[in-house]
């Protein structure tokens, strides 16, 4: 069984639009996290965090990560805070799956994240200022989740193709030694 590759990293990092490309060059199945949050819960992300704050999204994320983390050969577009979660780590080592996290500037994260009226970490006054706040924060520990990084400051196809050239033997050494102990 193919283990899956699952993207981690900052919101607007390109999660979405690169595991979509990467799926098609490496045959897989994409799977979205909050997309599949949201059809489980009938509910946006949004409503989701209006209804039952911030607390509620992540009990319903991690339900979800449970879930997707043990079916095989997907690439799982995680959401950018589900990582910070060590359970959620855990629970996508220990089906076999890779975590890869897609590290981009901050300069162009608040540049693709200046007019994004959909998350609701960032429907706030000073949004520059908390998203290199998050980002200083949040850095090390997708790091520390990852078991690769890759550079995602280019184009997503150009990502796409960056992950899909590692996919083969990356996949199998990692399966063959084991997820990284942590
Ligand atoms: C979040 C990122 C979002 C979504 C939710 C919380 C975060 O996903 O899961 O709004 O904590 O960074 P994207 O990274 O896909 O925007």
């Amino acid at each position: 069984m193919r283990g899956n590759v699952i993207l981690c990293g900052f919101m607007g990092c390109g999660k979405t639009s690169v595991g979509r490309r990467a799926a098609k060059l490496m045959g897989r199945e994409f799977c979205d996290l909050d997309q599949y949050i949201e059809e489980r819960e009938g509910l946006t992300v949004s409503e989701i965090f209006a209804r039952f704050g911030e607390e509620g999204f992540r009990q319903r994320e991690a339900q979800a990560v449970e879930e997707v983390a043990v079916r095989p050969g997907l690439i799982i577009a995680s959401g950018g805070g589900t990582v910070l979660a060590e359970k959620n780590v855990s629970a996508f080592h220990r089906a076999g799956g890779m975590i890869v996290f897609l590290d981009t500037p901050l300069a162009a994260l608040q540049e693709r994240l200046k007019n994004d009226k959909r998350r609701p970490l960032l429907q706030v006054p000073d949004r520059r200022k908390v998203i290199a706040q998050l980002h200083a924060k949040r850095s090390p520990l997708y790091h520390a989740a990852a078991d690769v990084t890759i550079d995602a400051g280019a184009p997503p196809g150009t990502v796409a193709r960056r992950l899909a050239a590692l996919d083969f033997p990356f996949s199998e050494k990692k399966l063959d030694n084991g997820p990284k102990s942590r």
